[in-house]
């Protein structure tokens, strides 16, 4: 698996937001959007483009547009909070839905939505979640989209663990990863150390 760590002085900046406890949720909704179009920007640096001509108000010169657009995948609830950066990134592109909540006693993926278009053959995904810990709900992500074909599977998340990375280098190992920083570990309740505590929670408060 292509796995690429995002090292910009920006980046660090909004991660340490995100990672302070003393950060209220509107501060780190901003945060996680503010560093989610960096990722983004960043998952999409080999993206193919269509070459056609624009009229500047002087003369014809070069211009380009995305020849296809990538399916925006959030993953509900936490990745949510990362898809207004994908659309304003990408506007031409739809969004696809998976819901998947993390049973806090297994750890295992528990699945209960599922919105994407049938045939992913020909599209492009990117998949959203902030955290990648176990690996267990992206990999029933990314199961999902590969079952409707997809070949082209771009993975963003803030934080990844380890042991996630692991888990997908088996699951999937063509596809991408782009990530703000690989922490240290996982600990006994399975949370990345250091990490940012609970991303949904933190954004939406806990329900
Ligand atoms: C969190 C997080 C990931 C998942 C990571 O979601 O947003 O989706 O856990 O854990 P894993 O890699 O071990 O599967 P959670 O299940 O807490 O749901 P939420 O987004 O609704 O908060």
């Amino acid at each position: 698996m292509d796995v690429r760590v995002v090292d910009h002085p920006l980046a660090a900046t909004r991660l340490t937001v995100l990672r302070d406890r003393d950060t209220g949720d509107a501060a780190f909704r901003a945060a996680l959007h503010e560093l989610s179009l960096m990722l983004v920007y960043e998952a999409l640096r080999d993206l193919p483009l269509r070459t056609g001509t624009v009229q500047t108000p002087l003369a014809p010169t070069v211009g380009h547009t995305v020849a296809t657009p990538p399916l925006i995948v959030p993953v509900l609830r936490a990745g949510l909070g990362m898809a207004d950066a994908a659309r304003l990134l990408l506007p031409e592109s739809a969004t696809g839905y998976v819901g998947v909540a993390r049973d806090e006693s297994t750890y295992r993926p528990v699945p209960y939505l599922t919105s994407l278009p049938g045939s992913l053959a020909a599209t492009p995904v990117l998949v959203l979640d902030p955290m990648l810990a176990t690996g267990g709900s992206l990999a029933h992500v990314i199961g999902l989209l590969e079952g409707r074909g997809a070949a082209a599977v771009t993975v963003v998340c803030v934080l990844a663990a380890p042991e996630g990375l692991a888990r997908l280098e088996q699951a999937a190992p063509g596809a991408r990863l782009v990530t703000a920083c690989v922490d240290e570990r996982l600990d006994e309740r399975a949370f990345i150390v250091p990490g940012l505590g609970d991303a949904g929670d933190r954004q939406f408060g806990a329900l």
